[in-house]
């Protein structure tokens, strides 16, 4: 197999995801290319549908308590992990404003269209905040936070952590512990195990809107990888709840023999009628877990938020010294 160097618009992660799951039996892709420019803004719509409650759960969360956070951390920079458009996250930043001083928050995204102009409006927003935006993968083993004047404080919302399974979150946890220092803090919102037929709803919306997200990353590798015969159209939308894993799994369904081939790397792909390719999980957490899975990475636990409904959760652990 070769690789094409020419084309300066090839994204050789891509090609590498792609070459490493797409062959595998079932088909996988690592969710982080579900969020191109159309995928980020497909999220956003998802964050205000009727069934999906937990933007709205962890909103309540942070507005009950974004003050409590900044006295707790007293942080002078906080890396936000998978910004997006930071929304929620402008309870945080007013409540840090509002403490005076000086602070820096820097936003981290691989979505890089969409952190640019939430950066623009931030910075503008708040005037007496640095913005410092950081177009990088969370994953990226490299990653290090250290360098920005402390005491830190990571945060990574929206239940984000449920996209990565058992194995990902030790090292994402472990690698958290190792790019701050001890005694700073680390700021997580996940969603909690509930009634499977509410979780299925919340990924299944009426009006289409999480198919088309789904379908989206369809798109994302026709045009990454130069690819001919392959049709977001051919796909059909499947969300489906493990029980074994108590996780949410996004699935993209063939409804006809597809046969692609793919410019960028000189292969073909073929997925039969009613094969499925695995876009995404968004595994659901029992308190106790996700406390364990912490403590065993260094995250001392500190403080934990509820909304009022026992949807969602907000963690703040510490760095142990
Ligand atoms: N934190 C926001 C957005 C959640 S959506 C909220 O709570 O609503 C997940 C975000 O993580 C998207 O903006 C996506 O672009 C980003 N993302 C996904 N995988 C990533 C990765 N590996 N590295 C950095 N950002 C990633
Ligand atoms: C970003 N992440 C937490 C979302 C979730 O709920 O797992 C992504 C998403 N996928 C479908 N709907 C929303």
């Amino acid at each position: 197999m070769t690789t094409s160097q020419s084309d300066a618009s090839v994204n050789p992660e891509l090609v590498a995801d792609a070459v490493v799951g797409l062959w595998q039996d079932p088909p996988v892709l690592p969710a982080k290319w579900l969020y191109d420019k159309r995928g980020s803004e497909l999220f956003d719509e998802i964050t205000r549908l009727p069934e999906y409650y937990p933007t709205r759960r962890e909103t309540e969360i942070l507005r009950g308590h974004s003050g409590d956070i900044a006295r707790h951390s007293g942080a002078r920079t906080m890396i936000e992990l998978g910004s997006g458009t930071s929304e929620k996250t402008r309870l945080l930043l007013q409540a840090f404003s509002d403490r005076g001083g000086d602070f820096t928050y820097v936003p981290l995204d691989v979505s890089v269209e969409m952190l640019t102009s939430a950066a623009e409006q931030l910075a503008a927003e708040f005037p007496a905040i640095t913005v410092e935006p950081l177009h990088a993968d969370f994953g990226d083993p490299a990653l290090s936070l250290a360098h920005h004047r402390g005491p830190r404080m990571a945060i990574f919302l929206g239940g984000t952590i449920g996209n990565l399974d058992t194995g990902e979150r030790a090292d994402f946890f472990r690698r958290i512990t190792g790019a701050l220092r001890p005694g700073d803090f680390f700021l997580l919102g996940a969603d909690l195990i509930k009634d499977s037929g509410r979780l299925i709803a919340a990924y299944n919306d009426r009006a289409g809107v999480t198919a088309d997200f789904n379908r989206n990353v369809i798109e994302v590798l026709r045009t990454g990888l130069a690819a001919r015969g392959l049709y977001a159209d051919d796909f059909d939308h499947i969300a489906r709840w493990n029980p074994a894993e108590h996780r949410i799994e996004m699935w993209l369904r063939a409804r006809r023999n597809v046969f692609a081939e793919f410019g960028t790397i000189e292969r073909s792909w073929t997925l039969p009628k009613g094969a499925e390719i695995l876009t995404e999980i968004s595994t659901k957490f029992d308190l106790d877990t996700l406390h364990d899975e912490l403590a065993v990475a260094g995250l001392h636990r500190h403080h934990t938020w509820t909304d009022q409904a026992g949807d969602f959760a907000v963690l703040l652990s510490q760095v142990a010294g």
